[in-house]
């Protein structure tokens, strides 16, 4: 669907629908005399007798199919008071695919319809255009190809007499965090035969060479010449070798600034290894790389809108799986920077491959911050469920950012703790550091040991295990991967880090 600008008076609007958002108990005619002048035949409908607008409530008006605008499509939006923009995102997720279902090829939305809303109008804007593309992704790619199946509509029109730059970067910030998030859940639901850590790689080069991004990889050889020992461990046992992909968004003004590091978790599918998982559910585990999904989609976005900001995003890739030349439990090995880590759980192999990533993104990059992004641990996901990610940081200013920036993304995070006292739970009688600790505060566990592989850095850990995958399909999302993370990451970006 191609976002289109228009600019010109209500005369000139043509599309075969118009979405109209409206707040419960409002007379959208009268709160948008545009939309009456438009559709002057909105007044007498009987239909319009009926809508109220509650929230989740859709109603279509039909006018004369020779109208240049035959159709109203009422977005209820429930109480003034309640009003979030989450249930607009949802709300216009369902009108979207309504409109796909009713076969319809253009959509307009006039601005200024937006203005009895309380918020922001470019705001508004941005979300509706961030809905509307997750609203028609669909992610059936397997499924033969149904030629009678509805068709995505193919224009969103936005209508205003002019139409602000402001506006126009608005919906097209809308557009990108759309497009990275789809891509960070389309890379997520990729089965793992189909998506190893090499293919992984390659699509990360392709895309670096689309949105002008430098790109390296390591393989399996340079990590070993690098003494990334805990990373390649958790790779030795399958057929598809690891590897370690480096992106740069290094603008010539802001090169020499200290980075923001981006490191996510890439496995491509964690069987546990040795310590197997048990068989319900195991199939989830080919989404175990969102964390490296969403950042390689956010830095495509930073390198899209040229951020005036040095980015740089590493993937650790690997695939866990069982046999003659896994890791053991009970194995010891060393991280990058020399210290030895005693394996009691193979499972726990998340942590292993972002130790390695931590450790080189500290050494060859002295990140100004770093922020890592895993699908870590089962633990944060029974604590928190699946619409808060955890939190752990102890830099209280990098705390409000990546809350900030979750809730202009619409996504979640809760505040956890980097319990110091804990830290002696993760002691090993024969390495420096045993990477498992209890069951109990597992969550916290897995970050504390992150947090020893990078010292004195300004750092936050992402946990997104459980808000990475969904059992149920909402209006911006079917079943299965989410993209969680994507845009928070292009947030933090965009907003004022220093
Ligand atoms: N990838 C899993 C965590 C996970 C679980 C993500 C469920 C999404 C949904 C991770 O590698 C893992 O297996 N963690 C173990 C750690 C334990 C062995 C210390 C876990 O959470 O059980
Ligand atoms: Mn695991
Ligand atoms: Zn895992």
């Amino acid at each position: 669907m191609e976002i289109q600008f228009q600019e010109g008076g209500h005369q000139q609007w043509k599309a075969d629908i118009l979405l109209a958002p409206a707040l419960e108990g409002d007379n959208a005619l009268e709160k948008c005399p545009e939309l009456d002048a438009a559709c002057p035949w909105l007044a007498v409908a009987p239909a319009m007798r009926d809508v109220r607008h509650r929230q989740g409530e859709m109603a279509v008006i039909y006018g004369h199919p020779d109208l240049n605008i035959p159709r109203v499509l009422f977005l209820g939006l429930g109480k003034k008071e309640e009003f979030s923009l989450q249930d607009l995102r949802l709300a216009v997720g369902k009108a979207l695919q309504q409109c796909r279902e009713l076969r319809l090829s253009s959509v307009l939305l006039p601005l200024s319809i937006l203005a009895s809303l309380p918020c922001g109008r470019d705001r508004l804007l941005e979300e509706v255009i961030y809905a509307a593309h997750l609203g028609l992704y669909q992610g059936n790619f397997y499924k033969k190809i149904d030629a009678s199946a509805p068709k995505d509509p193919e224009y969103f029109y936005l209508a205003a007499t002019t139409l602000p730059s402001a506006s126009q970067n608005a919906a097209r910030r809308g557009e990108h965090a759309a497009k990275a998030t789809l891509l960070a859940r389309r890379l997520a639901n990729l089965p793992a035969n189909l998506l190893t850590p090499a293919d992984l790689a390659d699509e990360a080069q392709s895309l670096a060479k689309s949105f002008d991004l430098s790109c390296s990889v390591l393989d399996e050889e340079a990590m070993l010449n690098l003494g990334m020992g805990a990373l390649l461990s958790v790779g030795q046992g399958s057929v598809h070798p690891p590897r370690l992909v480096v992106l740069e968004h290094a603008p010539r003004e802001h090169a020499a600034e200290a980075p923001l590091v981006l490191v996510g978790k890439g496995i491509c599918f964690d069987s546990g290894g040795i310590s197997l998982k048990p068989a319900a559910k195991m199939h989830q585990m080919k989404s175990d790389m969102s964390g490296a999904a969403a950042v390689l989609a956010a830095m495509t976005v930073i390198a899209q809108e040229k951020l005036p900001k040095h980015v740089v995003g590493i993937l650790a890739c690997a695939e866990n799986m069982p046999g003659g030349a896994s890791v053991k439990p009970g194995d010891v090995v060393y991280a990058m920077n020399g210290e030895s880590i005693e394996i009691t759980n193979t499972d726990a192999e998340g942590r292993m491959v972002l130790a390695d990533a931590l450790c080189f993104a500290k050494k060859n990059y002295s990140p100004g911050i770093l922020v890592d992004i895993a699908t870590l641990t089962g633990a944060c996901a029974v604590a928190l469920g699946d619409e808060l990610a955890g939190l752990f940081s102890d830099e209280s200013f990098l705390v409000e950012h990546i809350k900030a920036a979750g809730q202009t993304a619409g996504e979640n995070f809760w505040l956890m703790p980097l319990w110091k006292n804990y830290e002696q739970k993760l002691k090993s009688d024969i390495a420096d550091i045993c990477h498992t600790g209890p069951r109990e505060g597992g969550a916290i566990n897995a970050a504390l040991f992150l947090k020893h592989f990078v010292d004195d850095i300004c750092y936050a850990h992402l946990d997104i295990a459980g808000v990475d995958w969904q059992e149920k399909a909402t209006s911006l999302c079917p079943k299965g991967a989410t993209g969680f993370g994507a845009r928070t990451l292009i947030e933090l970006a965009r907003g004022g880090l220093e």
